[in-house]
């Protein structure tokens, strides 16, 4: 952990710090080193709009037929997990509202008994436009990704000039009453990391949660790995000497610390994967939009679930399989040790 553990606090302050159901229900989704898997992130698509230079530098070019899943395996995915105990689904990408059908899709996933919890990961592309149609399709938390909050830095981290209208979107989203807005910023070394304050001013009036996730090496940026990657530490140790404090854990709670304030409505998270104990508290489990199970984020190419998505009769076979492969999940993704694991880049299995 990046953070001094003597810092934690007993009682927690008015914070937009996520509650979890404190472990709601029981998974049978376990593994060989006690962790429990409720959270399932599925990737609906690799294509991204964007060009974020440290994702898809050079946007996303699809390759021969990309046969990202159809609406009914997606579904027949989501009953799966769901009946194996997950209670909280993030639909992620590339980027996941590109799909003409992501509407009925996150329709019909949000009525589906058992499901607490289903959550989207955005680039904020028509935001201001579409968030009352994820309103109306029944989703009710929403990250967003926004890297700097300079205009012409955003523009070229992202290869798009949207970040007013993103904010816009963001405003928005407060109005219709989404319950969880988290904005997301990959923390990268020259072309953000002197924006903490501006991030710290951004949250104080709002129930909005930032977090800062550390970049993250893959397969194709090596070079801007090198020039811009900066330690999740950077950032608790500034926070810390502005007076933050990291919130106490919820039980069940994933790999993010945060980090609250008695004069912020909003809070600061850190997604730090390359510190040492991270792999602890996995709580999740990814499907790629190929279909496969990605057991880590890095590390594995995934394993086809594919052949069990083709009709309804099959999900019991499905969650067999799934149920057979938690035993290869790892300890830890050895990142710390160089690895980068198969992933080209993280529009594939939606970081
Ligand atoms: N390191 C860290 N985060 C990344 N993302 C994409 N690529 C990386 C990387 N190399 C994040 C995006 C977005 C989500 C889709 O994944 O910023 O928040
Ligand atoms: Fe698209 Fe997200 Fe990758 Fe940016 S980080 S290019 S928004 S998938």
């Amino acid at each position: 952990m990046v953070c001094n553990p003597g810092s934690l606090v007993e009682t927690p302050w008015p914070s937009a710090f996520e509650k979890e159901p404190a472990v709601a229900r029981t998974t049978q989704l376990t593994d060989t080193f006690g962790r429990q898997f409720p959270y399932l992130r599925l990737s609906l698509t690799e294509a991204c709009n964007f060009r974020c230079t440290y994702c898809l530098p050079n946007g996303y070019h699809a390759i021969k037929k990309d046969m990202f899943l159809s609406k009914p395996e997606i579904i027949r995915i989501v009953r799966g997990f769901v009946g194996l105990g997950v209670w909280k689904i993030r639909l992620t990408g590339g980027e996941p509202t590109i799909r003409t059908d992501f509407i009925e899709i996150a329709e019909e996933i949000s009525a589906m008994e058992g499901l607490k919890k289903l959550a989207f990961t955005t680039n904020g592309y028509k935001l201001s436009e579409r968030a009352e149609s994820y309103f109306s399709a029944g989703l009710r938390h929403i990250n967003v990704s926004i890297d700097s909050l300079e205009p012409d830095r955003f523009r070229r981290i992202t290869g798009h000039d949207r970040l007013g209208e993103i904010l816009d979107g963001i405003v928005e989203c407060q109005r219709l009453g989404f319950e969880t807005i988290k904005v997301n910023a990959v923390l990268l070394k020259d072309l953000n990391h002197d924006e903490l304050d501006k991030y710290i001013d951004f949250v104080r009036s709002k129930n909005i949660s930032v977090r800062f996730i550390e970049l993250m090496r893959t397969g194709e940026n090596k070079d801007y790995f090198d020039t811009h990657h900066l330690s999740g530490a950077y950032v608790s140790d500034f926070l810390m000497s502005k007076g933050w404090q990291v919130a106490p854990r919820e039980v069940g709670a994933g790999p993010a610390i945060e980090f609250i304030h008695p004069s912020s409505v909003g809070s600061i998270g850190l997604i730090a994967p390359y510190s040492k104990d991270f792999c602890e508290s996995c709580n999740r489990l990814r499907v790629s939009a190929k279909g496969n199970l990605h057991l880590c984020l890095f590390g594995e190419l995934g394993y086809s679930l594919r052949s069990y998505l083709q009709n309804d009769g099959q999900i019991e076979e499905l969650q067999e399989k799934i149920l057979s492969l938690m035993k290869y999940k790892k300890e830890t993704h050895y990142l710390h040790q160089g690895e980068t694991g198969m992933t080209e880049h993280l529009a594939s299995i939606g970081g």
